[in-house]
């Protein structure tokens, strides 16, 4: 089975100060190495600052999006390759926060993660259910079409990632339950099967959503749940480090 990975997602927080937190992150792990991989994915002004700052650690950095196109005229974005030249060796595909702020379907989100498999990258593909769908009874179901929806077609051989993120326990403190998790984590797990078989079967699926020092060891314990993507506890590397430890 492949590492634990524990993802930091800053989202749109870091100004230049914030470098100290992921070198503190650097330095801790160099005198006290862990069996999980350990990711930073800064907001990306730092994303070149940030890789050079730990290089040299074991500490991954990744971008939190890429476009589907190689380069051209898309003012804003950023290519997958320029993610990688940057030195980063991850990106985070269709969180949902780009699927709300900025409109990303599942069609887009998995030509973006082509697009970083191309360039070397490992993309985190993020899937998750709204609260009304969770009350809706649609949680499932909704989740295992995006997955279907997000995930590029013809993946062989390809490192990936998928992360669950119900949206619901984003940013809100509301852990989902060890039983939700238990029961969405198995059946993205059947799904990751039928689609891409033995692979399927070792791909990585991370929680996210209100990950914290003191829910982290019992989520990470739980049968199919391959990491954690963590957005406010990964901005301070003491929290973010005790996640760390949990795993
Ligand atoms: P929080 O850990 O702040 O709930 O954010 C989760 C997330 O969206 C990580 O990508």
């Amino acid at each position: 089975t492949p590492r634990t990975l524990i993802a930091g997602n800053w989202k749109m927080n870091g100004l230049s100060a914030a470098l100290e937190e992921a070198r503190a992150v650097a330095a801790a792990l160099d005198s006290q190495p862990v069996a999980a991989r350990v990711a930073i994915f800064p907001p990306a002004t730092l994303l070149h600052r940030l890789a050079d700052a730990v290089e040299g650690s074991s500490v991954l950095v990744g971008g939190q999006d890429c476009h589907a196109n190689a380069n051209g005229a898309h003012t804003g974005d950023i290519a997958a390759e320029m993610i990688a030249d940057a030195g980063g060796t991850l990106v985070i595909c269709g969180h949902s926060e780009r699927r709300t702020d900025h409109g990303e379907t599942s069609e887009q989100v998995a030509r973006k993660a082509q697009a970083a498999i191309a360039a070397g990258l490992e993309p985190i593909i993020c899937v998750g259910e709204s609260l009304s769908q969770r009350q809706a009874g649609e949680a499932v179901a909704f989740v295992l079409g995006q997955v279907r929806e997000s995930l590029p077609a013809g993946l062989k051989g390809q490192a990936f990632n998928v992360a669950y993120e119900p949206l619901w326990a984003i940013g809100t403190g509301h852990v989902a339950s060890v039983e939700d998790i238990i029961e969405m984590h198995g059946a993205i797990r059947a799904e990751l099967v039928a689609l891409f078989g033995e692979q399927g079967g070792a791909t990585p699926i991370l929680y996210g959503g209100s990950v914290k020092p003191d829910n982290a060891g019992e989520i990470l314990a739980a049968p199919e749940v391959g990491g954690a993507l963590v957005g406010g506890a990964s901005l301070k590397a003491k929290d973010f480090l005790a996640i760390v430890a949990a795993a």
